[in-house]
């Protein structure tokens, strides 16, 4: 049995925003868990930075709330809490005026080579470049240093394009960790496992006999909080872009021939590049209205005359040998019924069936793999129905959910973060997206959101 925690050496990683919704719903949490598992080595240090007038105490404090709110209880510990808690450090700081910046450079110490030194810049993107100078100028960098970004990572591709040639001016590619936090997940991880650890599903994997594709994440959640955010974004910049072209790329892409950062991203890009423009008509838009005692987008995003888009679904080519012709279905959007995600591979049905009408259709093989939340994966067959009557198909469903295998070992399912935070620790950018990718989704998603412009 292939060992659980790999284990990571001694580092340092400094959280810029620390006293941000993501670091106390994600950062803090995740890290938390790493230790509780076995992973935190001991003298690894956590320093929060950030402008809030805040000491160490106060931030351990901070962060002991988030972890009473964010950490299921059986998973708290209070002997883990406290080793958990004494990791932690904090620096007061204005990254833009470059004000105690010098306090973090004597917080950290001297790089020590071997051992890591990660920033996370978990801050909007406008504070991206000059914490990035910042770094640079009080020699805060080193070359076992990396820093952490998430999206968004740019509104459109020149943005997108000012923001890598920013980020490189600092810092090597091999420095630069951009997170779509889809990857992180466990079973969106599983679906190269199922691809390319599996004989059964390549053959079949191409334009032949694959019918079409289709990618859902649909949220049960509204903008909450996040207005302003969302409306100068909508469900095209906020998951398009990144999260559904991430997943499409790992059905579509062709087996890399390592499992290794550059193999994989190479063959990601390739994907992104074949993308086909998307036709004005292959693609729909929506905001959604109240219901059911919720309020309308416009309502709760605070923009009356709003007309971002929570809902976008759209058709979307390849255009390649393996899959030239083959309809790829990408929706999402916030505020719809149930909350899933799912991948649908739909297959061809056969070309010609051999029992009498009279028995039913054959119904088509689709393999759908649940992303969130009862993870796990469906394959729909037909079989003969059982029991007397003669020939009759009856469709039936291979189901495998994930939770069962993890209750019979008693695991639970990792948070995204926890691997993806500890992958930058190791320095594993398997899971991270390469500026070019970046580059190419955003090349892809111009012109569909200036038609709607123009329009
Ligand atoms: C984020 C988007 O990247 O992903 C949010 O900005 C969205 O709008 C979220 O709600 C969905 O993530 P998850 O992990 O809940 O599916």
């Amino acid at each position: 049995m292939v060992a659980r925690v790999v284990p990571v050496g001694a580092f340092d990683l400094v959280v810029f925003g620390a006293t941000g919704d993501l670091a106390r719903r994600k950062l803090i949490p995740a890290l938390y868990h790493r230790l509780h598992d076995g992973q935190m080595p001991d003298g690894a240090r956590v320093i929060g930075a950030a402008r809030s007038e805040l000491d160490a105490d106060g931030f351990r404090r901070m962060a002991d709330a988030a972890l009473g709110e964010f950490v299921g209880a059986s998973a708290l510990e209070p002997e883990a809490r406290a080793r958990f808690l004494a990791t932690l450090d904090y620096v007061q700081l204005d990254a833009v005026s470059g004000e105690g910046l010098e306090a973090l450079g004597a917080a950290l110490g001297p790089a020590e080579p071997g051992r890591p030194r990660a920033f996370y810049l978990s801050v909007a993107p406008r504070f991206f470049g000059p914490i990035a100078e910042q770094i640079h100028a009080h020699g805060l960098a080193g070359p076992d240093c990396r820093i952490v970004i998430e999206k968004p990572l740019g509104h459109d591709l020149a943005t997108a394009r000012a923001l890598n040639a920013c980020f490189t001016g600092h810092f090597d590619e091999r420095q630069i960790y951009r997170i779509d936090h889809y990857l992180g997940k466990e079973t969106v991880q599983n679906l190269m496992a199922l691809r390319f650890a599996n004989a059964l599903f390549e053959p079949l994997w191409n334009a032949r006999h694959v019918d079409h594709v289709q990618i859902t994440v649909a949220e049960s959640v509204g903008v909450d909080g996040r207005g302003p955010y969302y409306d100068g974004v909508g469900a095209m910049r906020d998951m398009v872009q990144n999260h559904l072209l991430q997943l499409l790329c790992l059905i579509a892409m062709e087996p890399p021939a390592r499992f290794e950062p550059d193999a994989v991203r190479d063959e990601k890009l390739k994907v992104l590049r074949a993308l086909a423009p998307v036709a004005e008509a292959d693609v729909v838009r929506g905001q959604y209205m109240g219901s059911n005692g919720s309020a309308a987008y416009t309502a709760e995003a605070e923009a009356a005359d709003s007309l971002t888009e929570s809902f976008v679904a759209l058709r979307a080519g390849v255009d390649n040998w393996r899959w030239a012709g083959v309809p790829f279905y990408l929706r999402t959007g916030k505020r719809l019924r149930a909350r899933v995600s799912e991948i649908a591979v739909a297959f061809r049905e056969v070309p010609h069936l051999i029992f009498p009408a009279r028995g039913g259709r054959a119904q088509q093989n689709v393999l759908a793999i649940r992303l969130q939340p009862d993870e796990g994966i469906r394959l729909s067959m037909t079989i003969k129905d059982p029991g007397p009557g003669g020939m009759r198909l009856a469709p039936a469903e291979l189901d495998m959910t994930f939770a069962d295998r993890l209750a019979a070992s008693a695991l639970r399912m990792p948070d995204a973060y926890e691997r993806l935070v500890m992958d930058v620790i190791r320095g594993d950018q398997t899971l991270f997206m390469r500026g070019d990718e970046v580059e190419a989704a955003w090349a892809w998603i111009d012109p569909i959101i200036a038609g709607w412009e123009e329009r």
